[in-house]
């Protein structure tokens, strides 16, 4: 009698793995995304090795360094976000929104590594020949060194890559493509975890760089990113929003180099560009004089950003008030109508507030706060700022300015892109040396703000 395959039940939303059901996903609380899948018979990685070789401790002074061998993308952006080039050996998994622009990127790099000469293999499971042909047009991509393969069958793709190992690998995506192995459907956890689990083991093993597209999806459908981070050495998001042409590539996790910093490009009509002056570029369209409008300086890794961000406060005309904010944290910004309500003074419960970051960015940091109870106060006061001062301060529940960390590369920024004044907390006045002609102005609350911002 065969014997009954054994089950295992994965939520859907984490990845969380238990024997038994369960209604409620002990991981990450989500309810009803418990799904039964079937455990693999034979899991691939528990028979012999295949190169037959086996690993020895070595003394640490004489373990290889990794740096020299970097293999740079040609893309100084994305270069940097990878902490210097491509570590070979390395999974890269690129996330992001689907048509948010991953397989632009990633068959750009193909394009320029092939053109470096470094054979470039990119496995296509969402899109046909003639489809990525035509992109690679488009891209400037057109290389004899750049491969192009059409499949979803990962045991196709390991053979393949066994075969002709290139210099570098994309697949395109890992939520698309699928083990015959296993029994559970393409793009569930399983699927996704052990197709990602062999193609990082195969990296591994000859060195060669994989980077792995994934699909941000509706939590509970499908498995995401998230279910991969533990599995690769770097998780880069590509984000933006897709009306707007600004990207930034932002590394959330980097065995091989740091996490802060970020990558801006230009989606184009031929791929993205870099961005190599992102608050130049940001300011480029900004009307001056318009109320509702503050600049800020947020610190995206280790780069100074200035941003523009809009505030539209307008008389309600409903009893419950709206409250919209695009790329800044909806409960942040109802912490500061709160603080400006009872610590500010300003009657803001019968007005709708709607908030807009300029260039469809995100930004989480606090310093933003205080440019964005200033951007409400204009344009409540129906004032416009002074448009060469920028705003840099957290704001605290009592109402106060909280100072914030590198004044000093902030205001650099600000100066050089031909603000010169600055409106920071007190506390952040001292221990920093401003550049000549810079104003420089004080706050201890957000009641004073008013006196200050509307300048001239
Ligand atoms: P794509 O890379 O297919 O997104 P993803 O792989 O993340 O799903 O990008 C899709 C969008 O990018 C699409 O809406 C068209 C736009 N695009 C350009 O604007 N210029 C270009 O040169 C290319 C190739 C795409
Ligand atoms: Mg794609």
């Amino acid at each position: 009698m065969a014997k009954k395959a054994r089950s295992r039940y994965v939520c859907q939303g984490c990845g969380h793995t238990a024997a038994q059901w369960f209604g409620r996903c002990p991981g990450c609380g989500e309810w009803n995304t418990c799904a039964e899948e079937p455990v693999a018979s034979g899991d691939p990685r528990r028979g012999p090795r295949e190169t037959g070789s086996v690993s020895r401790p070595v003394p640490i002074t004489e373990v290889a360094g990794g740096d020299a061998r970097r293999l740079a993308t040609g893309m100084g952006e994305l270069d940097r976000v990878l902490g210097g080039g491509i570590m070979p050996g390395s999974v890269v998994l690129v996330g992001g929104d689907p048509g948010i622009g991953k397989s632009t990127l990633l068959l750009q790099m193909a394009g320029l590594l092939a053109a470096a000469e470094a054979a470039t293999l990119y496995v296509s499971a969402e899109e046909s020949g003639p489809q990525i042909r035509l992109r690679a047009e488009r891209l400037g991509a057109m290389s004899p060194s750049l491969l192009v393969l059409c499949e979803t069958d990962l045991e196709a793709i390991l053979d393949q890559l066994r075969r002709e190992p290139p210099a570098a690998v994309v697949v395109d995506s890992v939520q698309t493509i699928y083990s015959r192995q296993l029994e559970s459907a393409p793009g569930s956890v399983t699927q996704v975890r052990e197709c990602a689990a062999r193609l990082v083991y195969w990296a591994k093993e000859c060195g060669i760089p994989v980077f792995l597209v994934g699909h941000v999806t509706k939590e509970g459908t499908v498995a995401g990113p998230r279910v991969l981070e533990h599995l690769v050495d770097t998780v880069l998001y590509l984000e933006g929003e897709r009306q707007h042409h600004f990207r930034v590539l932002r590394a959330a996790k980097n065995r091989f180099g740091s996490t802060n910093e970020i990558g801006v490009f230009e989606m184009r009509d031929r791929g993205l560009a870099e961005v190599g002056n992102p608050s130049a570029a940001l300011l480029s369209d900004r009307a001056e004089n318009v109320p509702g409008s503050a600049i800020v300086c947020s610190l995206e890794g280790s780069r100074p950003l200035l941003v523009e961000l809009q505030a539209l406060v307008s008389r309600s005309s409903y009893g419950y008030p709206q409250r919209v904010a695009t790329g800044v944290d909806a409960k942040r910004l109802s912490i500061i109508i709160a603080v400006l309500e009872k610590r500010g003074g300003y009657d803001l419960s019968s007005h709708d507030i709607f908030v807009n970051v300029v260039g469809g960015l995100r930004l989480d940091e606090p310093a933003v706060d205080l440019g964005l109870s200033l951007a409400i106060i204009s344009s409540l006061l129906d004032q416009a700022l002074d448009p060469h001062t920028v705003a840099v301060g957290e704001i605290g529940l009592g109402g106060e300015v909280r100072p914030v960390g590198q004044i000093e590369r902030r205001v650099a920024e600000a100066h050089s892109l031909g603000f010169d004044r600055c409106l920071v907390s007190t506390r952040n006045l001292d221990g920093w040396k401003r550049p000549r002609g810079f104003e420089v102005a004080g706050l201890d609350g957000i009641d004073s703000a008013r006196q200050l911002a509307f300048k001239g």
